[in-house]
């Protein structure tokens, strides 16, 4: 590595940073973002800065117990997948980093690396506190359908990361927008129609969803606008950020349906769940700049319930008697970008 990587004092002025291309000084300054929304973006993350031993665990392993078998199943594969795809998206953010030029975008990813690490801790945290921790991380092992799951995921976020093109670079951020925006969702989903029946798992997915939701995703879909804006993209790369999504939309769907099949539970049916991964997906592209290519339907029942859950005042109260601070940090007006 040459050391004008780290300081070059012929570089571009910061306002100048494009997130692709170019030679930057080498400051931070928070004071001057070309973008502002990547500023507005970390100061919200900051906000809603929370730790896995914020949520209450301790009644995790009775609850659990008294699931039926069809739901720890589905308790024990969800979290078996989504504390993959947090592992695999701090890999993934740390390789994408280093396409990135701009340098208050990589503080903002510095951040977010750090928050999918906190995901990481908290599944551990949650699964530790249910008793089935190793059986859990280990379930890749056993399961082929979450195996394939995770294996497609690794291929999507590989296949553009050694890109040193704005327009592979493009497509890597799809990847992102794809996992922040795509393959949480029926995980989320699941949890959340479990509920009351285990109050650790959903408060700790809540807050989960809403960094993933409400920070990651808009942090990416700004990234997806602003290279496409910064640079001349060819019609075949748009052509292939939609294929991206489809195969998105498949792989989660194939996970979804599959366990579905195996473990049915109450109110979750095959048609609901495509209704609600072909909505999720229309609006991920209609936030990114491209067309909604799905067939549309009205707000699911799934959906109401991932959105009620956004809303962290919903946390129950014995939560914020012993954590007064985080309910203040809820004030904050959260959808505004
Ligand atoms: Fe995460
Ligand atoms: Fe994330």
């Amino acid at each position: 590595m040459k050391a004008t990587h780290y300081y070059n004092p012929n570089g571009e002025e910061i306002l100048d940073e494009k997130i692709f291309g170019g030679s930057p000084t080498g400051f931070v300054d928070f004071n001057r973002s070309k973008y502002q929304w990547d500023s507005n973006i970390y100061d919200l993350m900051n906000a809603n800065t929370w730790f896995p031993s914020e949520v209450n665990t301790s009644s995790e392993k009775k609850n659990f117990v008294n699931l039926t078998e069809n739901e720890q199943a589905i308790y024990k594969l969800t979290f078996a997948q989504l504390s993959f795809n947090d592992s695999a998206q701090e890999e993934y953010l740390s390789d994408f980093r280093r396409l990135a030029n701009n340098r208050l975008i990589k503080s903002v990813l510095s951040l977010q690396i750090m928050q999918e690490v906190n995901h990481s801790k908290s599944y551990a945290v949650l699964l530790d506190a249910c008793g089935n921790s190793d059986e859990v991380f280990n379930l890749y092992k056993y399961d082929d359908a979450l195996n394939r799951k995770n294996l497609r995921i690794a291929e999507q976020f590989a296949s553009y990361i050694d890109g040193t093109t704005s327009d592979e670079m493009l497509l890597s951020a799809m990847a992102s927008v794809n996992l922040e925006g795509v393959y949480f969702l029926l995980g989320f989903a699941y949890i959340y129609t479990l509920g009351d029946k285990v109050p650790g798992a959903r408060d700790m997915i809540q807050f989960i969803a809403r960094d993933e939701l409400n920070a990651h995703l808009p942090l990416f879909a700004n990234i997806f606008k602003t290279i496409r804006k910064e640079n001349s993209i060819s019609t075949k790369t748009i052509d292939k950020s939609y294929k991206m999504i489809q195969d998105a939309v498949d792989i989660e769907l194939e996970y979804g349906k599959y366990l579905l099949k195996s473990y049915p539970i109450m109110g979750l049916t095959e048609e609901l769940m495509e209704k609600t991964v072909y909505n999720y997906a229309n609006d991920r592209l209609e936030k990114i700049g491209l067309d909604a290519i799905f067939e549309k339907s009205k707000t699911t029942y799934l959906q109401d319930l991932v959105t009620k859950h956004l809303n962290i005042n919903d946390i129950k109260s014995n939560f914020f008697e012993s954590n007064v601070s985080n309910y203040a940090k809820s004030s904050l007006d959260i959808n505004d970008f």
